[in-house]
């Protein structure tokens, strides 16, 4: 039985999406020998509107393991549009399942976070065979344990923050390093450990400036703070607003994220000169860690084995510590958040950081 594979990365990349797909790759080939094409989708569900296809050589998966980025590009195409038919007169929905058609899959691998797992369930629903693979380095993708990429972006920004202490030191400073998560927190939580934050800022514990500044006045005395804030944080009165009203709200204070506004007003309330640090798109880049690498193949091999077993409609996960399934229906969604009593903010407070809350 002959099987043709689409495959395609959409969204944000990552470090591990090359290592995932070379997963797939490698385990179809051992499994169904020359049974098996595989088509690679530029550019997202942008190429799978417009047929971006390329027919792919078993070669072209050789060497990809360590490398960053994608091999088949990625774009931001959002959900909330993909039923919508804008000034181009394009019908995305149609379009995807026509070129799904032309190109005889029997089946489509979407590589993603939350937007991507959206999508991949409304194609499902249209009828096609998909199976998402969970991406994302905010980590933050219902009902996996981890997303390959998370603890490579860990591993990065961590760097940042340990390079932040002596710098912070010598010149008596409060540091307040700005990390990628705009929604949910997991990253700078667990970068803020690792890296031994005295306080950590994040969406699902709102903030309250004043607690932040009695938290670098207790510090005072060892002459310097690092502080890691998510891009998404926002304080307790933000809480309260809807997300437009706070984007409103945001813009007409000037602001952009809670980061600067943070380090300015703790400058003024305690007189300790702060610096922001925002590392950015650096958490997305290089190679993968070891650890994605072993997580990633992990994740395209069960992908194959579910090819194999002609299982669609489901998200590859991490359940238990077992690598797994969910069906995509469950997924798409819903946003995995950091519960604010998770057990990693409890060894955080318990080791006397701060939350500001
Ligand atoms: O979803 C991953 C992520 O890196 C978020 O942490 C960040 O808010 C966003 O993507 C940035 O997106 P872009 O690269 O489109 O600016």
């Amino acid at each position: 039985m002959k099987r043709r594979i689409g495959i395609l990365t959409s969204g944000g990349d990552c470090p591990g999406l090359n290592a995932t797909i070379r997963g797939v790759a490698k385990a179809c080939y051992e499994k169904f020998g020359n049974d098996v094409e595989i088509v690679g989708i530029n550019d997202g569900y942008y190429g799978l509107i417009n047929g971006l296809c390329k027919e792919m050589k078993q070669s072209d998966f050789s060497g990809i393991l360590t490398t960053g980025g994608t091999i088949f590009g990625t774009k931001r195409t959002p959900f909330k549009k993909m039923q919508i038919i804008e000034k181009d007169n394009v019908d995305k929905v149609k379009s995807m399942k026509e070129t799904y058609k032309k190109q005889k899959l029997d089946c489509l691998l979407t590589l993603g976070g939350n937007g991507t797992h959206k999508t991949a369930n409304l194609l499902s629903t249209e009828g096609l065979n998909v199976i998402g693979l969970p991406k994302t380095i905010d980590n933050d993708i219902w009902g996996t344990s981890v997303t390959f990429g998370f603890h490579t972006a860990v591993d990065t920004a961590t760097d940042v923050i340990d390079r932040l202490h002596s710098t912070a030191n010598s010149h008596g400073r409060i540091l307040v390093a700005e990390i990628m998560g705009n929604k949910a927190g997991w990253l700078t939580l667990y970068s803020g450990v690792a890296g031994g934050a005295d306080m950590i800022v994040i969406p699902e514990i709102p903030y309250d400036i004043e607690k932040l500044a009695e938290a670098c006045e207790k510090r005072a005395s060892k002459g310097f703070s690092i502080m890691a804030v998510a891009e998404g944080a926002f304080d307790k009165a933000e809480a309260k607003m809807k997300k437009k009203e706070r984007a409103k709200y945001r813009a007409e204070q000037g602001l952009t994220t809670a980061t600067s506004r943070i380090a300015k007003q703790i400058e003024e309330m305690t007189g300790c000169e702060t610096r922001v640090c925002i590392p950015g798109h650096m958490l997305r880049g290089g190679s993968p860690s070891a650890y994605d690498r072993v997580l990633a193949t992990k994740f395209g091999v069960h992908a194959a084995e579910l090819i194999a077993k002609e299982k669609y409609g489901y998200a590859v996960a991490m359940i238990n510590e077992v690598v797994s399934e969910n069906k995509l229906i469950d997924v798409a969604g819903k946003t995995k958040f950091v519960p604010a009593d998770d057990q990693i903010v409890k060894t955080a407070k318990d080791l006397g950081v701060s939350f500001g809350d």
